[in-house]
């Protein structure tokens, strides 16, 4: 049951769904972070939920222009003392930006469900950012659906991918391994793979 009554803010429903399944891997893999970057925020949704719970470290929430009046509206009516204001990040243009709270790098930077939505050349240079600046044993942690050992992992899945390429041919879920291989050419060694429900999967890419 949703903890926003009647609310007339932007709202995803996945969101809803997810929020509390990805918080409780977060709360384990984000135990040691201090200062996180979260790319592609959406709606503002999970950034509202996950800072209060996360406390111990900064949430910054950033994406492109389009998506800051959203985030802004929920941060307004979900204010938290960890959690930060959009940034203007456009992977296509902008370099990882810088954590305000400590004037240094991230420690760690959080993705859901942005893989299967930007091109490829686009995923290829997240990973490429995140693994430049990341210190060592920092995380890049990714939730979304994947496809594994060439298939997909569900009839829900392949529809939704179908889908995807319909509207934008650039899009689609990626393969994992495809995935893994990239994060391997920037110093990133997937260290957990947690299923999800919905068929989605969390992955958790330390810095080495
Ligand atoms: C499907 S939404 C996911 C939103 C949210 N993370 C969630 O799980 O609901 C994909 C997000 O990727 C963002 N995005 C698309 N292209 C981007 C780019 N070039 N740079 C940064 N973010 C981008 C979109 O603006 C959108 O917020």
């Amino acid at each position: 049951m949703s903890i926003y009554p009647s609310t007339a803010l932007p709202f995803s429903q996945a969101c809803e769904n997810n929020k509390q399944p990805i918080l409780e891997v977060l709360q384990k893999e984000l135990k040691d972070s201090l200062h996180v970057l979260e790319v592609g925020s959406g709606t503002g949704q999970h950034s509202v939920y996950f800072a209060p719970r996360l406390a111990h470290l900064t949430w910054q929430t950033s994406d492109i222009l389009a998506h800051h009046a959203t985030i802004n509206a929920w941060h307004t009516a979900y204010p938290a003392p960890n959690l930060y204001k959009p940034l203007a990040f456009d992977l296509a243009v902008d370099p990882l930006p810088i954590s305000p709270a400590s004037n240094q790098p991230y420690d760690a930077v959080f993705t859901a469900n942005t893989l299967h939505i930007i091109s490829w050349p686009l995923v290829t240079k997240l990973f490429e950012l995140v693994g430049d600046v990341l210190p060592a044993n920092g995380k890049l942690i990714v939730y979304g659906p994947f496809n594994e050992d060439g298939h997909y992992t569900s009839a829900g899945n392949q529809q939704f991918d179908i889908s995807l390429r319909q509207r934008d041919p650039k899009s689609g879920i990626r393969h994992l391994e495809d995935i893994i291989a990239l994060a391997k050419t920037h110093h990133l060694r997937l260290s957990n793979k947690y299923a999800m429900p919905a068929n989605n999967q969390l992955l958790v890419f330390q810095k080495l």
